[in-house]
């Protein structure tokens, strides 16, 4: 089949590397140029991966006639010009994640996709993994009934990306809450079906990245001195249902795990489940027994990076929604801004107010 779907990457660094192959598979879309600021990485991705049209002002791909989509893999920072400019030149969009580090930066978008009428897509590539499906399928088959409380953390060992696109508020928008924390939150409330946040409080500090010789395992590069985001929060968090969760993130704990350790539990009226181990805990009340099941994994199709590429292709393909809509990356990023508004108010933080 011809791949009618011509796409343009803006941001051609790290992230960018594992879109490709889920845009080399697509049976619709196909990658025809390029931008980065970096014009010396910007002609090796050119080479690499036979792509012609390349520029390192991104304006000359958005409003390239030729192209239906973008794909936007640049730092934090610079993902709501961009998005809301491709989305007022007519392009479909994914957005690496956090879609902004601010809820103000997601509204524009959502107003800008609402007049393009669009397509436009957070990079939650969690949501792929098999895991995630397999779970997410029996959640909505009822398995857990109402779910009523969650735990989610995502923490490090020394495993804190030390680069400026990543410590520097200006850039990032923010630590290990922005960084990690919209991984696991997203995924969490996605599978508690997106309850509305109503009430926030949260903790951000950095009790380690100050620390005299604080490095990171990730290249055994030093911890910026003058790093000024969090490297650890955690926070409680209300929903209008009346479910709560706590959500825990680091870059640098003392936590004994090699690389991440990311986990949910979610507990419901009628069981509960951890992910990512897939298992769904119940109670038999006639018998008296408990049941853990492992739940049978969906195979993982290809690396979740490139299938949630495939999706989104599928998706402008076929006149689908979007996979990951931006109303529910303002949710997550509602809930992150919270814990910053709570730490520095020192209270809790009410949204239905
Ligand atoms: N989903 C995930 O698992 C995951 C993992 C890592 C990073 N990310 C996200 O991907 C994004 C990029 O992170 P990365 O690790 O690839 O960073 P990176 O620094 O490796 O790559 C970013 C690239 O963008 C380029 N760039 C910067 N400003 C630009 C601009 N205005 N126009 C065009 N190009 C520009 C840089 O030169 C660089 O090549 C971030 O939003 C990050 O949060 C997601």
């Amino acid at each position: 089949m011809a791949k009618t779907l011509k796409v343009g990457v803006i941001g051609v660094g790290g992230i960018a590397k594992t879109h490709m192959p889920g845009w080399a598979a697509s049976e619709h879309a196909e990658v025809v140029a390029g931008s980065d600021v970096f014009d010396s990485a910007l002609q090796a991705w050119g080479a690499q991966h036979g792509v012609k049209k390349l520029s390192t002002t991104a304006a000359d791909i958005i409003n390239d006639p030729d192209i239906d989509i973008i794909d936007v893999c640049t730092p934090n920072m610079y993902h709501s010009e961009l998005v809301v400019a491709a989305l007022n030149a007519g392009k479909n969009v994914i957005c690496e994640k956090p879609l902004a580090p601010t809820p103000e930066g997601i509204h524009k978008m959502i107003e800008a996709r609402d007049k393009s009428g669009k397509l436009l897509m957070t990079a939650q590539h969690f949501r792929f993994q098999g895991s995630s499906q397999a779970m997410k399928r029996e959640i909505d088959a009822g398995a857990l009934g109402d779910i009523y409380h969650a735990r989610s953390w995502m923490i490090r060992r020394g495993w804190i990306p030390a680069r400026p696109g990543f410590v520097y508020k200006k850039n990032s928008g923010g630590g290990p809450c922005i960084d990690i924390g919209v991984h696991i939150l997203d995924l969490t409330l996605w599978f508690m079906g997106n309850p509305k946040p109503i009430s926030i409080t949260g903790v951000a500090k950095a009790p380690l990245a100050k620390h005299e010789g604080a490095f990171s395992q990730w290249g055994l590069a030093p911890v910026p001195k003058d790093m000024d985001v969090e490297d650890f929060a955690s926070a409680f968090v209300r929903f209008d249902n009346g479910a709560t969760l706590i959500l825990e993130v680091s870059w640098l704990m003392h936590h004994n795990t090699e690389g991440e350790d990311m986990q949910m539990w979610l507990y419901g009226t009628e069981g509960g489940s951890h992910w990512p181990k897939s298992e769904i805990l119940a109670t038999n009340y006639k018998t008296q027994q408990f049941t853990n099941t492992q739940l049978k994994l969906i195979a993982d199709k290809m690396e979740p990076h490139a299938l949630e590429c495939v999706e989104f292709a599928r998706c402008v393909a076929e006149g689908l929604p979007s996979p990951v809509p931006a109303e529910q990356s303002l949710q997550v990023m509602t809930i992150l801004d919270g814990i910053y508004r709570s730490q520095e108010a020192g209270r809790e933080i009410r949204l239905d107010e």
